[in-house]
């Protein structure tokens, strides 16, 4: 049996030249734990991958395999399965060969390493493929060989970056849920790159969101998109995106006013407890999901006039114009029979908003 691997960075530092791709990172992954790494293009994330397989040697800093440092140690002395964003099979190998390498080289029996070949190779829907040599499969195909081949064993880590890119929206989805299942079953730590948001929410036990080689947020998937710690993560995450709207904020005998383009909106301070004391001169921005606008039936908060409206399916995403602002909401109803421009009620969840100081991006609700 495999031991169960927890992983610490302490203070990462990986610099390219003048390029500094990771800019003092630290966290830490549970044994056994499904972390993922989100963020956009360039903030380092391949690099922290590459970084604790041994790809790339740090700058600063240090690197534990459970209590081990391996800062410098070698990749293949890692026992580490990684599939790499352009996933770098063996051409000369057929698919078969390459899912069966990792069997191979710890010297399985071939019986048994042409069983798990073929039953991998089956739950990617790829068994039909294994005498084909890499060169002659589409990007996707190649794709699930690669991950194939780093499922068919059990390595003390899995390192995936973006592994599902190249594939349609079905398969892609069908090949997560298997990643989830699978990882929860065999309980190998893992590590999983994204640029994603939504694949990052499903799939992980904890996320770091990265920006500029910096975290900025770590915590579950629930706590990230309930409470975004700065104004970046908040429009990063969720889709459709977050309400992001600027504002004023202008505290009065026991209310709070709230200063919206071309409209002023005042409710019992009660109702928005801040944690930093507001400054009227100051800019902020009011942060509301838009499953938490509600439409209300005769009284609301606020009246918002009816910009557009989008049928999802199981939901339906209604965008009002609430003063000069475009506002979203998310409803599971579906005949709402509203007309464009239509004047509608709403109410707010104020439990549910969050306000940022709009020079900072700090979260102070
Ligand atoms: N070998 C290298 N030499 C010089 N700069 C590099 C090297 N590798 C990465 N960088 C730079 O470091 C930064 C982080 O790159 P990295 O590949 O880690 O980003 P990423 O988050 O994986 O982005 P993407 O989502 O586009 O894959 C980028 O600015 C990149 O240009
Ligand atoms: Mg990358």
């Amino acid at each position: 049996m495999t031991q169960i691997t927890g992983i610490k960075l302490n203070s990462i530092v990986k610099r390219f030249g003048d390029v500094t791709a990771v800019n003092n990172i630290s966290f830490e992954i549970k044994p056994g734990e499904f972390f993922a790494l989100l963020g956009p293009s360039g903030c380092g994330k391949t690099t922290t991958l590459r970084l604790i397989a041994g790809l790339e040697t740090a700058t600063k800093g240090t690197i534990l395999f459970n209590d081990q440092d391996v800062t410098r140690a070698e990749p293949k002395e890692r026992d580490i399965a990684m599939v790499f964003q352009d996933y770098a099979l063996y051409p000369h190998m057929t698919v078969a060969e390459n899912i069966g390498y990792p069997l191979k080289v710890r010297k399985v029996n071939e019986k048994e390493k042409a069983k798990k070949v073929i039953e991998t190779a089956k739950q990617f829907k790829i068994d039909h493929l294994l005498d084909r040599k890499p060169g002659q499969l589409s990007g996707g195909q190649q794709q699930r060989v690669a991950l194939a081949r780093a499922l068919v064993h059990q390595p003390k880590v899995f390192l995936f970056d973006e592994p599902l890119s190249n594939l349609d929206a079905r398969l892609r989805l069908e090949s997560r849920t298997f990643l989830k299942h699978i990882q929860s079953k065999l309980g190998i730590t893992t590590i999983y790159v994204t640029h994603d948001q939504a694949e990052a929410l499903a799939l992980a036990d904890r996320m770091a969101v990265l920006k500029d080689g910096q975290i900025r947020q770590l915590g579950t998937p629930q706590e990230i998109y309930e409470q975004p710690a700065d104004s970046f993560v908040a429009d990063f995450i969720g889709d459709p995106p977050m309400n992001l709207i600027d504002c004023r904020l202008n505290p009065i005998k026991g209310n709070l006013e709230i200063l919206f383009p071309g409209i002023k909106v005042t409710i019992p301070e009660e109702k928005l407890v801040l944690n930093k004391k507001v400054d009227p001169k100051k800019d902020y921005i009011f942060g509301i999901r838009p499953e938490h606008v509600i439409l209300a039936d005769r009284k609301g908060d606020i009246e918002g006039k009816v910009y557009a409206i989008e049928t999802l399916g199981s939901m339906t995403l209604i965008t009002l114009m609430v003063g000069d602002s475009r506002v979203r909401v998310n409803t599971h109803e579906m005949n709402l029979g509203l007309k464009i421009e239509q004047e509608v009620p709403i109410k707010l969840n104020y439990d549910m908003v969050r306000i940022y100081e709009k020079e900072s991006g700090l979260l102070i609700k």
